[in-house]
């Protein structure tokens, strides 16, 4: 007797479709036509695993979802969801189903699911459980980026592809790179291109390698991306700028897993989780036919929204701290902090290149830095546009805001505290002093 399957699916042909298949990879397959079947035959049977479409008419499934835990039946759990309802599905991970899966399902990606079962039951890998132990390469307030990290938390664990957009110097690529580190695949390679630098031939050279003699100057054979990311992560930077008869091999990657090599008859498996990045507006590049729908469609699973700089203010003196941390000791300067007019320049600036752009400017700074406090004499000319004229006293009461609220997070614990501020225990403790907070 195989392995047994319930699918829980009102949708006949849908579930006729999936049983076709899995009774071909050996599994027994049992079938319920609505939640509260679904729900029965899961109390009154052994089961492997159930598939569970969300939207049905009876009882929708995140109901059945949460009707099974409370009934503490631990059987794993796939959701399967149409393209439009990703986020619910995200949402559904953290009610504790193990993995969703997009209609029209893809058979081998639902396969290669269901293998997985084994190992998250064995090696206990709870992807409802969000760790607190994120690994960011940055700072953020919770107001500020806090709400897209949350977002990050819940598909960093699937394999689901991302898009970022954002501004350029947003953080896209540093999204990306904390997606890959804390899902899964954080072992293996997280390897980026940039669809922007290159011309049509040598991005599909990048991407799926070329055979010797496929092209005056190939001589000799070179893996592309996707064979050396297999297992790993592919970062698609700039994916606006691909061009369409890539997109198109792009697509069938992403569909079939599979590519051949420019020049090349073999065809080559790979298993590579893309994420994507673009500060374009890519649906309308759909509308006038310059990207591709369908591989539209593919990528925007998960769409991430980087804010730009200006957007989230509150946040620069987390950052100005954050680089001067990083930049002082790599300048081996000793610098405390920085005057409030340093901060108010700063504050009712535009950043036009976003966390970049600051980032370059506090790098200058402490290089032109002759005290041991960052001043607003050492400040580039920068351009203020009037309509944004922020209000100064805001930023430092934001900022104690955010030392109150972290100390508050972590029991007074200051050390903590300095920790998910992204600045040194001694700021901290000149900050406490400055704004006389009560500790
Ligand atoms: N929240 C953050 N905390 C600390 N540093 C950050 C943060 N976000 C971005 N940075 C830094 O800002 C710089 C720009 O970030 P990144 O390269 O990820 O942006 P991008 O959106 O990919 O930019 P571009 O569109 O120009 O490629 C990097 O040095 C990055 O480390
Ligand atoms: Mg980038």
């Amino acid at each position: 007797m195989g392995k047994k399957i319930l699918i829980v699916d009102d949708e006949q042909n849908h579930r006729l479709m999936l049983k076709i298949h899995l009774e071909d990879a050996g599994y027994e397959i049992l079938e319920a036509e609505n939640g509260l079947d679904g729900l029965y035959l899961a109390e009154e049977n052994e089961l492997y695993a159930i598939l569970l479409d969300i939207k049905m008419s009876v009882m929708d499934g995140l109901t059945v979802l949460t009707k099974l835990k409370e009934k503490g039946l631990n059987t794993p759990v796939i959701m399967i969801t149409a393209f439009n309802n990703v986020r619910t599905a995200v949402e559904t991970m953290k009610l504790g189903a193990v993995d969703f899966i997009t209609k029209p399902v893809d058979i081998d990606m639902l396969l290669k699911s269901l293998d997985n079962l084994e190992k998250v039951v064995t090696e206990e890998i709870k992807v409802n459980n969000i760790p607190d132990d994120f690994i960011f390469e940055g700072v953020y307030s919770k107001e500020g980026l806090g709400k897209i990290v949350d977002l990050l938390k819940m598909v960093a664990p699937t394999d689901a592809s991302v898009m970022i957009y954002g501004e350029s110097g947003t953080g896209k690529e540093l999204v990306a790179k904390a997606i890959h580190n804390n899902s899964p695949r954080k072992n293996s390679q997280f390897l980026a291109v940039n669809c922007a630098a290159l011309n049509e031939n040598l991005i599909e050279s990048e991407l799926f390698g070329h055979e010797k003699g496929a092209f005056t100057g190939a001589t000799s054979l070179k893996k592309g991306k996707f064979e050396l990311a297999d297992g790993g992560t592919i970062f698609l930077d700039e994916i606006g700028e691909m061009p369409l008869s890539t997109q198109a091999k792009l697509l069938r990657v992403l569909q079939e897993r599979e590519f051949e090599r420019v020049g090349g008859v073999k065809t080559i498996k790979t298993d590579t989780r893309v994420i994507a990045a673009t500060n374009r507006d890519l649906e309308a590049m759909v509308k006038s036919g310059d990207f591709r729908e369908d591989l539209y469609f593919r990528l925007n699973v998960f769409p991430v929204k980087l804010p730009p700089l200006r957007e989230r203010k509150t946040e620069i003196p987390l950052l100005v701290n954050y680089f001067l941390e990083k930049y002082a000791s790599r300048f081996s300067k000793v610098i405390k902090g920085y005057t409030k007019e340093f901060i108010e320049k700063l504050s009712s600036y535009n950043f036009p290149g976003n966390i970049r752009e600051l980032e370059n400017i506090i790098e200058r700074s402490i290089i032109l830095c002759t005290s041991d406090k960052l001043s607003a004499d050492v400040l580039p000319e920068l351009k203020i546009e009037d309509n944004e004229d922020i209000d100064t006293l805001d930023v430092k009461e934001n900022e104690k805001q955010l030392i109150i609220k972290a100390l508050k997070e972590t029991n007074n614990n200051k050390s903590n505290a300095a920790k998910i501020l992204g600045i040194s225990r001694k700021t901290l403790h000149n900050k406490i002093k400055e704004y006389e907070i009560e500790v």
